[in-house]
Parts: structure tokens; sequence; C-alpha cells
């Protein structure tokens, strides 16, 4: 693939996270560019091309693959997701495929083997791994300010209207539940920072506050190979209270939070001098982490270098909720790895 060149990508599916992606590549003049779009939806498609000035919108499915797009981003709901990435894949184009990569293992596996068998990339969408947020707070625990990490513990409370605005989300197959939904954000987050998983243990709640088909809220448990803990707490229940999502790091010597409302805010004496809760970076700049994937991916593509995030990371994070949920079904703890 020509390095000279703006690697060019057709979107599938226009829906809300497609103008996270538009707004991103249009942020990387130059490096990306978009070759068109495509939704089952044509009215969908056509409100984002008027909204993002796109200059080309595909008919049909067939249309985006027999295209001259480098790589196909699949933006749809769970369930299609390893359908079409490997659809994609078999037509000779590199593939982004949003979060969760697939809902299981043998599904990010048949990614995983026709990316392979085509020699082309398939990358899930983990943009918070590319947010400027986490890199201050990874810094800071590699920089040693905190010692090493022996606990970490992430929330992540959202309102019901994240899943009444899309009513597949609240289907078993098409969304799967807040684990699968949301909290494979931080899954992946924690992941990024405390390495290889060695157990999860996880409940889900019954008290349902949402009329969807899995669960809407649950708490899950880690244990990482390196000897740290995790809790992970995700909800779509918050019917009042502020979008919340908020992901700490502790050490024996003070700790770090990211969180979408204050922040990045770090504590060490070590550091700071003082034990005062200190600003790390005030604004987390939430959105941007897709616009610096995009940059990575391109980087990727055009010359083969290796990104910071990889289709094995994507099998990863899925693994880890599905851990949970086995736990959550048996009420055992669950060994790493499971059963491809
Ligand atoms: N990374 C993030 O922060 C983030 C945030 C929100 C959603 N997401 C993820 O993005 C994906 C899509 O979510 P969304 O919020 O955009 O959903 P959405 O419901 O807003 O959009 C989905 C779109 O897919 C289209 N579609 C469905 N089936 C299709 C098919 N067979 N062919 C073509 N188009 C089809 C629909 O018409 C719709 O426009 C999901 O994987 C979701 O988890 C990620």
């Amino acid at each position: 693939m020509s390095t000279d060149k703006p690697v060019r990508v057709a979107l599938l599916g226009c829906g809300a996270i497609a103008q996270a992606h538009l707004r991103a590549i249009a942020a990387n003049p130059g490096v990306v560019e978009v070759a068109g779009i495509y939704d089952a939806d044509r009215s969908r498609a056509e409100a984002r091309a008027t909204e993002f000035h796109v200059g080309h919108i595909y008919n049909t499915w067939h249309d985006v693959l027999a295209g001259n797009a480098d790589v196909i981003a699949v933006l749809l709901p769970h369930d299609l997701h390893a359908k079409f990435a490997v659809e994609v894949l078999e037509a000779g184009h590199h593939v982004v495929v949003e979060k969760p990569l697939a809902t299981t293992l043998a599904e990010c596996d048949a990614i995983l083997n026709a990316a392979a068998k085509a020699g082309k990339r398939a990358h899930p969408v983990h943009n918070r791994i590319y947010d400027p947020g986490t890199d201050a707070a990874r810094e800071f625990i590699t920089s040693g300010a905190i010692g090493d990490v022996f606990l970490a513990q992430t929330v992540g409370l959202e309102p019901p209207q994240t899943v009444s605005v899309r009513p597949w989300l609240g289907t078993k197959a098409g969304g799967g539940g807040v684990l699968m939904a949301q909290a494979v954000h931080p899954a992946y987050l924690l992941r990024w920072i405390l390495g290889d998983l060695s157990e999860a243990t996880s409940i889900a709640g019954t008290r349902k506050v949402l009329d969807m088909t899995s669960e809407d809220t649950a708490i899950a448990v880690y244990r990482f190979q390196q000897g740290a803990i995790a809790e992970m707490t995700g909800t779509f229940g918050m019917n009042v209270g502020p979008w919340n999502h908020r992901v700490t790091f502790y050490g024996p010597d003070g700790y770090v939070e990211i969180c979408n409302r204050e922040g990045v805010r770090g504590l060490s004496e070590k550091h700071f001098g003082d034990r005062d809760i200190h600003p790390l970076l005030p604004d987390l700049e939430w959105g941007t982490g897709f616009a610096r994937m995009w940059a990575d991916y391109a980087h990727g593509f055009r010359t083969g270098e290796p990104t910071r995030v990889s289709g094995l990371d994507g099998r990863a994070a899925v693994e880890m909720i599905l851990a949970a949920y086995e736990s959550s079904k048996t009420r055992r703890t669950i060994d790493f790895p499971l059963p491809a």
C-alpha cells in the first residue's frame, strides 16, 4: 500500500458512533479519508453525508466490498460484527470493527483467521486506549509515582437512554448486556495497564431498571497474572445523575484516577511532595481518542508496523467479558485462558 496517499476508509453503519469516526477521520487530513459510507437505512447515510460533507453513498453492501476502500469500518450491532468483518477481509480489505470485536471467541477467531489468510489487518475500536487521559495515567504509573499497582476500580454509570435509542442493544444477541456493551471499554483499559488475566468472578444485578433481555447492571472482579486485582462496575440504570465513567489505579505510594467529569488526578507524595490530590490532565479531551486511533491504524496499514492495539487485543477484551458471564452463570471463579 502506498505510503504517501491517505488511507481510504468506507463506513458500514451510519448510526450514532459513525459521527465519532467521521469527525476523527476529518481530524487526520492527508492521513485518512472517507471513500464512502453505507447503511441499510439509506436515510441515515444521507443524514451523515450531509452533516460531514461525504461525497459518496454506496447503494449496496456489494458495492462497498467491490469498491476501492483500503479499509472498511464495521459500525453495526454486535451480533453482525463477525459476519461482516470476515466478508471485508475475504474481499481483500483491512477491517476496523467497533467494540466488542465479536460476541464469542469462535467469532473472534474467525475474524483473526480471515485476516491472516488475506494478509490484512483486523483492528477493534478500543478508543479509550488512545485517550490523552489514558496516556497521562499510564505515564504517571510507569514513572513509579504510585508504586506497583495492586488494585484498580472502574465505574461506568449510564442512563437507560443509552439502550432505548438503540433497541438492538437491549437484546441478548445484538447488545449482550452492560458488560459486553459498556464494560468492555474499562476491561480493555485495565488489561492495557495491568497486563494479562488469570481469573474472573462476576455477578449480575437482578433488580432491573431497564426492560432489556440481558443484565443492565453487573460487577466483575479480575485477578491479573502479575497479582493486581480489579473490580469493574457497570450499569445502564442511572435514571438520574451524570453520565460517569471512572477508572482508578491504586499503588502503595498513591493513586491515579481517570474520570470523564474531573479529568485525570493523582496523589503521590513521591511525585508532588505532599499528600494532596493534584490534576494531571484537567480536560480529558473526550473523543480525541478516535482521531489518535485512526492515525495509528492508518500508519500501521501503510507501513506494516505494529499498532498500539491489535486484533488479539480485541479477542482478549471479549475473553474478559465472556469469563465474567461464565462466572455469573455458573457461580464459580473462571480461570484464563477460556477454551476457544
Ligand atoms: N467506541 C465507543 O465509544 C462506542 C460508542 C457507542 C457505540 N459503539 C459501538 O458502535 C457500534 C454501533 O453502535 P451505534 O451506537 O452506532 O448504533 P446505532 O444503532 O446508532 O447505528 C447502527 C447502524 O447500523 C445500521 N445497520 C444495522 N444493520 C445493518 C446492516 N445489516 N447493513 C447496514 N447497516 C446496518 C443501522 O441502520 C444503524 O444506522 C456497536 O458496536 C456499539 O457498541 C461504540
